[in-house]
């Protein structure tokens, strides 16, 4: 596509959908124009002209001067259809929508293959962090041990205004969802749904392996309460929600659960809307990535990268895939926890390999113990709201 004007067609004018108008507006240089933007609500105000709207997927689908599908709606099922079609049909496709992507992983790397054009999705997972990038290209090889890190803007905002500036969950979810970083249905945030899927996405470029998003435990911050942050202030600790998958004897594990995390850790510093992702592997160490991982722009701005990219007919070589020595997935480890609740008839104590603290009030109860992560995806007493589990480092 070089030395061309790229024209795109996009689906979804929300708040990505906009923050790409805006940042597409204000880069010079960048050889593409927007087309035609196909939208659900015809009645609705848009803030653009009205000329660039149409409810038709298939003007922009059936449209040949169309080069590029940029794919930014909600709906997973009609998500999934768009981009499959537009595959299809032999157009590049950029899209933002982690959940359709973790979801369809095998049949979104068959089609890109079998249709031979680029499908980018950096924008996906932890918004204007290139993570997805660096891992296809830089760590090609089988020497990363673990991608680790906060992948929900949301849940990290709401978790810096409870511990930095005492506000209530409550009003700093209200915050959270009136800035737009914040889902349609905020649950899949603070339940730890978003940050699954973008872990099950980054675990592919990692490490070479499909995993499917319900194979891996996710538990978010919607237990959490006064005790719970107590209890981390004392120890001068914070809690993240933390994002994981790495490498263990072979096999690679992941999941999305809070942890308590100390001041000497990089992922500590990491405030508001921010994600961090800390990479590790056999000879470096620790790498760590910083930047907003949630609002219009800087999801947008991520999303006109990929756009930029396919200029020099970039597409992902899913390497680790092709190798073939790929890790199994299990979810067979072990995890060292503060288990929080009221009553012992709420939890399963025997559940635990070993208990190394214990502690009862009249109001609440906690142990500090080793417990397997297939016990805790199995463990409906997690569902009590009076329980909640924090993972201990
Ligand atoms: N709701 C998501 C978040 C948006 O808060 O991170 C970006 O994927």
């Amino acid at each position: 596509m070089e030395n061309k004007i790229i024209n795109l067609g996009i689906f979804g004018f929300g708040v990505v959908g906009q923050g790409l108008y805006e940042v597409l507006n204000r880069t010079k240089g960048i050889n593409a124009r927007i087309k035609k933007i196909c939208i659900k609500d015809p009645n609705k105000s848009r803030p653009i002209d009205s000329s660039y709207f149409t409810t038709d997927k298939n003007e922009i689908l059936e449209d040949p001067t169309i080069d590029v599908v940029v794919e930014l709606i909600n709906e997973t099922e009609a998500a999934f259809e768009i981009v499959s079609k537009a595959l299809r049909n032999g157009k590049a496709v950029v899209s933002a929508s982690k959940r359709m992507i973790a979801e369809n992983l095998p049949a979104l790397y068959q089609l890109q293959a079998e249709n031979k054009v680029p499908f980018l999705y950096e924008a996906s997972s932890c918004a204007s962090i290139p993570i997805i990038r660096n891992l296809e290209e830089y760590y090609d090889n089988d020497l990363l041990n673990a991608v680790e890190g906060i992948c929900n803007g949301s849940t990290n905002y709401i978790l810096t205004k409870i511990f930095e500036e005492n506000l209530s969950f409550t009003t700093a979810l209200q915050q959270a969802q009136d800035l737009g970083f914040a889902e349609t249905d905020p649950t899949l945030d603070i339940e730890g749904y978003d940050p699954k899927f973008k872990i099950v996405i980054l675990l592919l470029h990692a490490f070479g392996t499909f995993v499917k998003p319900e194979e891996v435990f996710n538990f978010g911050i919607h237990h959490l309460n006064d005790f719970d942050i107590q209890f981390a202030k004392q120890r001068n600790c914070t809690i993240k929600l933390i994002a994981q998958c790495r490498r263990q004897n072979g096999h690679v594990f992941a999941y999305v659960l809070p942890h308590l995390i100390r001041e000497h850790n990089l992922l500590y510093d990491v405030y508001n809307e921010y994600n961090g992702i800390l990479l590790e592997s056999a000879f470096t160490d620790k790498q760590f990535f910083v930047g907003k991982g949630a609002g219009g722009t800087a999801t947008g701005s991520a999303v006109l990268s990929d756009i930029s990219a396919l200029l020099y007919n970039y597409r992902y070589e899913y390497k680790k895939i092709k190798q073939n020595n790929q890790p199994s997935f299990t979810n067979d480890v072990k995890l060292k926890v503060y288990l929080r609740y009221k009553s012992p008839d709420q939890v399963d104590l025997a559940e635990f390999f070993n208990i190394s603290e214990k502690y009862e009030s009249t109001e609440w109860r906690y142990v500090v113990g080793a417990i397997n992560l297939q016990k805790l995806r199995e463990a409906g007493w997690l569902k009590n709201k009076d329980v909640n589990i924090l993972v201990l480092e």
